[in-house]
C-alpha cells in the first residue's frame, strides 16, 4: 500500500488521515435546523499531501492545500473541495510522487523540482479584491475561482509579491483594505528584513515597504490598530543554512525575547519603535485594537512550543507549552520598551478568532478551538469549543466528547446582523470513531447549549488550518460571488 508511509506521523494519521479525494456533493444531510439568516460561503483550507513523505521527517505545515466550501442557503448545504493545483503539486502529479523535502529544503529535495517554487498554498483561505486567495506565507497568493475552486495560478500584485505573502492577512471591514506581510529573508549582506503591503478594496497594491528585523524569524502573524502596525519577532529562529546542514529549517532559541516592532500604518523602516516581552511562541491573535494610547493584543501564547525542536535538538512536550489567551498591552508613551501580559483565559487553546468584522477595532468576545483532555490537542484532536468574554475572562464553553477533533471556530453574522454575538458560530468537527465530519453550528451567543445543527460530510475531512465565513450581503462575498 502506498500510503503505509502516512502511518509513520501523528500528522498523517487518525484525524490527520489525508482523504486523497476531490468531490461534489450537492446536498448534504442537516440534523437538526439550519438557520434561514445563515446564508453564505465558509472556506477552510489544511494540508493534505497528496504523495507520502520522502523522509521520516514530515511537518504538519507541509501538505498540499487543500481548500473546502461549502455553501449556505435556504437551510440547505453544499460542498466541494478541491486542491490548490500549485506548479509544485502540479510537478508531482505529472511524476506521481512527492519530489520536496520538508518545508522545501533543498538539501532533501529531488533535483527534478529544481526551479519550481515551494508553494503549499495550504494554510489561508481569503477573500479580497473580489479574488479567492489560498495563502502560505513562504510563497505568493494562489488564486481559486471562488464558486468552482478552480486554480487560476499566483497574485502577484502587479510583480511586488513574487516572493512571499503572510497567510494571515488584515482584512480592515472600514476600509476595506488588506494589509500583509512578507516573511522575514535576509539578502546578502543585509540585516533579516520583511515586507509590508498594503492592497486597497479594488485589489490593488498602494503600499510595499521593507522594513529592516532584528532576527531571521518565523512571523507567520502580524497585527493591525486604526492607526499602526506591529511586527511580533519570536524565538523561532529560521535558518537555510542549518536545515541544508542536516539541522531543522525552524527552531526555538529559549534565549530570544519576544520583540514587538510597532509602525504607523501609514509609516515607514524608520519610524518602527521595538517593544520587548519575555520568549513566546505566539502564531495567532484574536484581535487588536487602540484604546487610551495603547495598543492592546489578545493573543493565543506559550513559553514555549511542542511544534519545532529547541536550537540544542530537543523537543520540549505539549503539556509544557499549552497556548492560552493572553493579553499583551504595548504603550508608546511608556518611558520603558516592556510589554505587559496579562492571561485573560488559562484553557488550552489553538485558533482565536474574534468578529471579523471588528478587525483592528476594539472587540469583546474570542471564539477558539480548545482542548480539555487531549493529551496534545494538535496530534490527538482539540475537543472543545470556547468563547471567551476579554472583559472578566468568562468562558462560554462545549465539549464534543474525548478524542474528538475540531477546527477552528469562527464567527458567522446573520443576514443583516451588526452586533457582535449577533449570529452563529461554526466548527468542523470530527467525532472519536466516526466516519464522518460535521460541520456544527452555534448559536454565537451560547455555546454551550450545543450546535443549533449539524451537517453531516458523509467522509473524514482531517484537521486542517484556518477557514473564513462571508455573509451574502457582506461586501467581499459582493464583490467576488456577485449576487446570490
Ligand atoms: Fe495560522
Amino acid at each position: 500500500m502506498a500510503d503505509s508511509r502516512y502511518r509513520e506521523s501523528p500528522f498523517l494519521t487518525g484525524h490527520h488521515r489525508p482523504n486523497r479525494m476531490e468531490v461534489d456533493a450537492p446536498d448534504l444531510f442537516i440534523e437538526g435546523e439550519l438557520p434561514a439568516d445563515l446564508a453564505g460561503v465558509f472556506y477552510r483550507n489544511g494540508a493534505e499531501p497528496l504523495y507520502p513523505p520522502t523522509a521520516e521527517d514530515y511537518h504538519w505545515f507541509d501538505g498540499d492545500g487543500m481548500v473546502y466550501a461549502f455553501f449556505l442557503a435556504d437551510g440547505r448545504v453544499s460542498l466541494r473541495n478541491r486542491w490548490v493545483r500549485t506548479g509544485k503539486l502540479l510537478l508531482e502529479m505529472k511524476e506521481g510522487r512527492r519530489l520536496f523535502g520538508v518545508h522545501g529544503n533543498p538539501a532533501t529535495t529531488d533535483p527534478l523540482a529544481a526551479g519550481t517554487r515551494y508553494n503549499t498554498a495550504n494554510t489561508n483561505i481569503v477573500l479580497h479584491g473580489g479574488k479567492l486567495l489560498a495563502l502560505m506565507e513562504g510563497a505568493p497568493p494562489v488564486e481559486l475561482d471562488p464558486r468552482t475552486l478552480d486554480t487560476l495560478g499566483e497574485e502577484h500584485y502587479g510583480g511586488v509579491v513574487t516572493t512571499t505573502f503572510g497567510a494571515h492577512p488584515t482584512v480592515d471591514h472600514g476600509t476595506g483594505e488588506m494589509i500583509n506581510i512578507g516573511s522575514v529573508a535576509r539578502r546578502k549582506g543585509t540585516a533579516p528584513e520583511l515586507r509590508y503591503d498594503i492592497i486597497d478594496f479594488e485589489g490593488k497594491l498602494i503600499t510595499s515597504e521593507t522594513v529592516p528585523v532584528p532576527y531571521q524569524s518565523m512571523l507567520h502573524t502580524f497585527f493591525v490598530t486604526a492607526n499602526h502596525v506591529v511586527f511580533p519577532v519570536t524565538p523561532l529562529d529560521v535558518s537555510l543554512r542549518r536545515a541544508i546542514s542536516g539541522g531543522p529549517m525552524v527552531a526555538w532559541d529559549p534565549d530570544r525575547p519576544t520583540l514587538l516592532g510597532v509602525m504607523p500604518r501609514r509609516g515607514g523602516a524608520s519610524d518602527v519603535r521595538w517593544f520587548e516581552a519575555p520568549p513566546r511562541h505566539m502564531m495567532h491573535q484574536a484581535n487588536v485594537w487602540e484604546q487610551d494610547g495603547r495598543l492592546i493584543a489578545d493573543v493565543a501564547a506559550a513559553e514555549g512550543t511542542s511544534l519545532f525542536p529547541s536550537l540544542d535538538g530537543t523537543r520540549r512536550p505539549h503539556r509544557e507549552t499549552r497556548q492560552s489567551l493572553r493579553r499583551w498591552i504595548i504603550d508608546p508613551a511608556a518611558a520603558t520598551d516592556v510589554v505587559r501580559e496579562e492571561i485573560l483565559n488559562d484553557r488550552d487553546i489553538q485558533f482565536p478568532r474574534p468578529d471579523d468584522r471588528l478587525a483592528t477595532t476594539p472587540s469583546r468576545y474570542a471564539f477558539a478551538n480548545s482542548n480539555l483532555h487531549s493529551a496534545d490537542g494538535r496530534a490527538d484532536g482539540m475537543d472543545s469549543v470556547v468563547r471567551v468574554d476579554t472583559a472578566d475572562g468568562a468562558e462560554d464553553l462545549y465539549h464534543f466528547g474525548d478524542g474528538a477533533a475540531a477546527g477552528e471556530l469562527i464567527f458567522a453574522p446573520r443576514i443583516g446582523g451588526t452586533g457582535e454575538l449577533d449570529g452563529y458560530a461554526v466548527t468542523l468537527v470530527h467525532r472519536a470513531g466516526a466516519a464522518d465530519t460535521q460541520l456544527a453550528v452555534f448559536d454565537a451567543g451560547d455555546l454551550a447549549a450545543g450546535p443549533l445543527a449539524l451537517v453531516h460530510i458523509p467522509f473524514v475531512i482531517p484537521s486542517g488550518f484556518h477557514c473564513n465565513y462571508y455573509s451574502v450581503d457582506s461586501p467581499l462575498y459582493r464583490q467576488a460571488l456577485g449576487a446570490s
